[in-house]
Parts: C-alpha cells; structure tokens; sequence
C-alpha cells in the first residue's frame, strides 16, 4: 500500500550484505538528511536513534547544522545527547517540533507501528505525536504482516495495584488462543542477579508485556480505546497512524522510503 522511493543508502554502494548494525546506521544517517538548520527535534531512544544522535552531533560540530534544538524522549537519550552536544530543551519549553526521528520494534504495512521494548514509549508517544513529522528508522527485519508478530506489546501502568490492572489487561483478549501478559522485570543488583524486580521507566511506572501467537487480529484503534480506558493503565506501545514516513534500510545497503 505505502507508496516507495528507492535510493541509494546514503551514498554508500551496496557492498554485499550488511550487518544489522551498520543498517541501523544507514538508515538513521538517511533520516539526518532531512533536518535542517534552526530545527526542533524529538530526539528518540534506542540503538537505531543511537546513531541518529551521533549523526547530528557530528554535524552541529562541524557547523554544517546550526541552530538545532532537541526534546529527549529518555533519559538515556538526555545523557548521549549531551554527551554528542546536542544543545536540549523540555517538552513544554518547545513551541513546535519540527521533526522527531526514531526507531521502532514493529512496522506493520499501514505503517503502524510497534515501540517501546526499550521502556521508553510514554515520553516518546508524548513527543512524537506532538505535531511535526515523525520519519522512523528501520532496518528491514522490523518490517512485519501485523502487529505483535515478532515480541511484546508493551503497556505502561501505575505501579499501585499493578496486580488488578494486569488482570483488566487480560480481560481485553478474554479467551484470545495464545495470548499472554506479564509484568516486565528485571534481575536486581541487589539480589546478585538471582532476584527479578519489576522493571521501572524514567516516569517511575512499570511495564506490561504482551504476547499475541500470530501478532494481533482485528481492530487495532478498539483495542487501543480498550487498553486506555483501563484506569491504572498509562499508555500503550501501538503508535497507530503516526508515522509520516518510514526509512527502511534494507540488507543489501538499499533505503526504502515508506509514506
Ligand atoms: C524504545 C523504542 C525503540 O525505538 C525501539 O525499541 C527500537 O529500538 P532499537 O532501535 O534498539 O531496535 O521504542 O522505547
């Protein structure tokens, strides 16, 4: 369905097959392309918006860029863009984002997207979704026939009563073949790596991981309204109708570009 425009991948020949690595590089330096001089930024999280960062530090520094603001989606993203010398601001400091770039676990072919199993998926959705464009950066492997095809569906809730909202969670794919929820943890220091804790985001939430067998069936905007209207549920990891392009670096050093 999505109209694309082949192009080289940044000037680079395609030199056999790429790693997956160098793809989330290529890809990311395709979406740099596109900022210009005076820009605000959503700037995204993860490795593929890693290298985005690093991009765009290199050109503020050689001046072929100035005048670019970035909004952090992490905190994480905060400290490496710092470290590169992207100059920041809050969220409600910006008055316009003109461009977000960030990466993506899932795209589905109406460009749907899947984000979030870095942690991060509030402040991005917060951002991202804030006006502006919002070009995602892909290698090919995260292209998928629906969504939830490939991992989980994260969901952000309020720590307190955790518990009680897993269950409502549940409750939404009530009898759905295959499908599961958990809470996200991770090993404790503490513990010596022996004992799981929940995992916890820079908004001091916790994650709900879920799992479809064959991605997920039906109505993704019900489901969202569903998921949503759970009270103890902050927000979810389907970025539905979001993207206004996707960059898809794909393994013989082509881009594809999705709109
Ligand atoms: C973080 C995200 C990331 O964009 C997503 O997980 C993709 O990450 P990577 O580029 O490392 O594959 O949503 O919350």
């Amino acid at each position: 369905k999505p109209a694309a425009a082949a192009d080289g991948a940044n000037g680079v020949a395609a030199v056999g097959t790429m790693t997956q690595e160098e793809l989330k590089r290529v890809a990311a330096h395709r979406a740099v392309e596109m900022v210009e001089s005076g820009m605000t930024l959503g700037l995204g999280t993860g490795s593929t918006a890693a290298h985005a960062l690093d991009r765009l530090g290199e050109l503020l520094r050689a001046r072929e860029l100035v005048g670019v603001e970035g909004v952090p989606t992490s905190l994480k993203t905060e400290a490496h863009a710092a470290l590169v010398g992207i100059p920041m601001l809050p969220l409600g400091e910006a008055a316009r984002i003109d461009l977000s770039i960030d990466g993506a676990d899932e795209v589905d072919p109406e460009l749907n997207l899947v984000k979030g199993r870095g942690g991060s998926l509030l402040r991005e959705k917060m951002i991202e979704g804030s006006g502006g464009r919002f070009v995602v950066i892909v290698d090919e492997s995260k292209l998928v026939p629906r969504l939830g095809c490939t991992g989980a569906v994260p969901v952000e809730v309020v720590p307190f009563g955790c518990a009680h909202t897993l269950g409502l969670i549940r409750k939404v794919f009530d009898g759905l073949p295959g499908f599961s929820a958990r809470l996200r943890t991770v090993a404790s220091k503490e513990g010596g790596g022996k004992v799981e804790v929940p995992f916890v985001t820079d908004n001091g939430n916790y994650i709900v991981e879920m799992f479809f067998e064959d991605g997920i069936h039906g109505d993704l905007n019900e489901i969202s309204d569903r998921l949503l209207r759970i009270t103890g549920v902050v927000e979810h990891g389907m970025f539905l109708g979001m993207a206004t392009s996707v960059v898809v670096a794909k393994k013989d050093g082509t881009v594809v570009i999705l709109h």
